[in-house]
C-alpha cells in the first residue's frame, strides 16, 4: 500500500468529519464521518464545487475565512450554527489547513457539547440567584428579629418617661431623663445593627480580609458580655496561638459568634452550670476551627435534624433563623458550620474559616 492509499485509508477511520478541496475548491475527497455528518453520500460531493454543495457557507463568515486560508496560507478554525438547504440546524467546528495544492477541511458536530455546556451555564447562574435569594430572605428576617427587641425597649422608655413628664415636679425630671438616656442607647443599638445588614446585603457577597481570630471572639464576645451577666452565665476561652490568621468578614463572624453564643445563653436557662466556652484551632484539614460549647439542654435528634433550617426554632419567641444565618455567612467563606451533643451534656457548635498567612 503507498503512502497516499495509507493517509487516505487513516482519513476514513478518523471520528470527524474530512474534506479535501483543489486551490478553486473543488471537492477532491470526503470521507465517511463527513457523509454522516452531512448526511450524503460522497459520490454527490466529491468533484463539485464546495460552494454549492454547501451553499450557505460561501458568503457567511466560514466562506470569507476559508478564501482567506487558502489565500493566506494559514490555518483558520471557527464554530458557527450551521443550516442545510432543508432547515436541518448543528454547531460545527471547523479547522481548516492550507497545502499547496489546496485545503484540509476538518470538521464535527458540536452541538450536544454546546448544549450541556448552556445546561451547566443556566444550572450555575439559577444556583447563585437561588442562594442568593435565600440569604436575603434569612437577612430580612434578622433585621426583624434583631431589631424588634431593642425597638420594644425604645417604646417602653420613652412611654414612662412621658408619663413622668406629664406629672411634671422637678424631683422627677431627673429620672426622666435617665430614662430617656437608655432609650437613646437602644436605638443607636439599633440603627448600627440596621447598618451593618444594610452593608452585608449591598455587598452581596463577603469582602475577606486577613483577621486575628482572637480579637473577633473578643470583640464578639464584649457586645454579649452584658446579656451573659444577667443570665449568671460564665465565658471561658481557650484559644489556641497558633490558629491565629483567617481570612473573613470581621463583622459578619462576629455575627454568627453572637448568634451561637446567645442560644448557648438561651439553651442554659434553668441549669445548675452555665457555663459557655469558646475555642479556636486547627481543623484537620488545616483550616481554623472555632467551637462554641455550652453546658445546657443539650441537642436530642428531632431538633438536630431542623438546626439550621430557617424558621425552624424550639423556643416560644425564636425565630429560627439564627442558625441558617450563620450557615449563609461561614458558606460564603468556604467554610461549615455543624451543631453536636457535647460530650457531658450540652452542645457544641463547630465551624471553620480559610486559614491566612500572617501578614507582614
Ligand atoms: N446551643 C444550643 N443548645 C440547644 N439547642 C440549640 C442550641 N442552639 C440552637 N439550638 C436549637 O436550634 C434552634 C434553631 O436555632 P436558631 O438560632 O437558628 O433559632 P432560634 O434561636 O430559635 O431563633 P433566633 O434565630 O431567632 O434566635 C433553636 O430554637 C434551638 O431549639
Ligand atoms: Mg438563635
Amino acid at each position: 500500500m503507498g503512502a497516499q492509499d495509507r493517509s487516505r485509508e487513516i482519513l476514513q477511520l478518523i471520528s470527524e468529519g474530512f474534506v479535501l478541496v483543489d486551490t478553486g475548491f473543488t471537492v477532491l475527497e470526503m470521507n465517511a464521518e463527513g457523509e454522516r455528518i452531512d448526511g450524503r453520500p460522497a459520490a454527490k460531493i466529491v468533484g463539485r464545487s464546495l460552494w454549492d454543495s454547501w451553499p450557505n457557507v460561501k458568503d457567511g463568515q466560514l466562506g470569507h475565512l476559508l478564501r482567506e486560508a487558502m489565500h493566506d496560507r494559514r490555518p483558520v478554525s471557527f464554530e458557527h450554527l450551521y443550516t442545510w438547504p432543508d432547515g436541518r440546524q448543528a454547531w460545527i467546528e471547523t479547522r481548516a489547513y492550507p497545502s499547496r495544492d489546496g485545503l484540509a477541511i476538518f470538521f464535527r458536530d458540536v452541538s450536544s457539547q454546546r448544549e450541556t455546556e448552556e445546561e451547566l451555564r443556566r444550572t450555575q447562574s439559577e444556583l447563585i440567584h437561588a442562594s442568593r435569594m435565600s440569604a436575603m430572605g434569612a437577612m430580612a428576617a434578622t433585621l426583624a428579629h434583631e431589631l424588634s427587641q431593642p425597638l420594644t425597649v425604645v417604646g417602653n422608655y420613652v412611654n414612662s418617661a412621658r408619663r413622668l413628664l406629664q406629672a411634671v415636679p422637678a424631683a422627677q425630671a431627673r429620672d426622666a431623663r435617665q430614662a430617656l438616656g437608655f432609650a437613646a442607647t437602644s436605638t443607636e443599638r439599633a440603627t448600627e445593627l440596621l447598618k451593618r445588614l444594610r452593608a452585608f446585603v449591598a455587598k452581596g457577597r463577603t469582602e475577606t480580609e486577613t483577621h486575628d481570630i482572637q480579637t473577633i471572639v473578643a470583640d464578639a464576645s464584649v457586645l454579649v458580655l452584658p446579656h451573659a451577666q444577667s443570665e449568671g452565665v460564665e465565658i471561658q476561652f481557650r484559644l489556641d496561638r497558633f490558629a491565629k490568621w483567617v481570612k473573613a468578614d470581621a463583622v459578619q463572624i462576629q455575627q454568627v459568634l453572637i448568634n451561637l453564643i446567645k442560644n448557648a445563653i438561651e439553651a442554659m436557662r434553668g441549669a445548675e452550670l452555665r457555663r459557655v466556652t469558646i475555642s479556636t484551632g486547627l481543623s484537620p484539614d488545616g483550616q481554623i476551627e472555632v467551637a462554641v460549647e455550652d453546658t445546657g439542654a443539650g441537642l436530642d435528634e428531632d431538633i438536630r435534624r431542623e438546626l439550621f433550617t430557617p424558621f425552624s426554632s424550639g423556643k416560644d419567641k425564636g425565630l429560627g433563623v439564627g442558625l441558617s444565618i450563620s450557615r449563609t455567612i461561614v458558606e460564603a467563606h468556604g467554610g461549615t458550620i455543624e451543631g453536636a451533643p457535647r460530650d457531658g451534656g450540652g452542645a457544641v457548635f463547630r465551624f471553620t474559616l480559610p486559614r491566612a498567612t500572617p501578614p507582614a
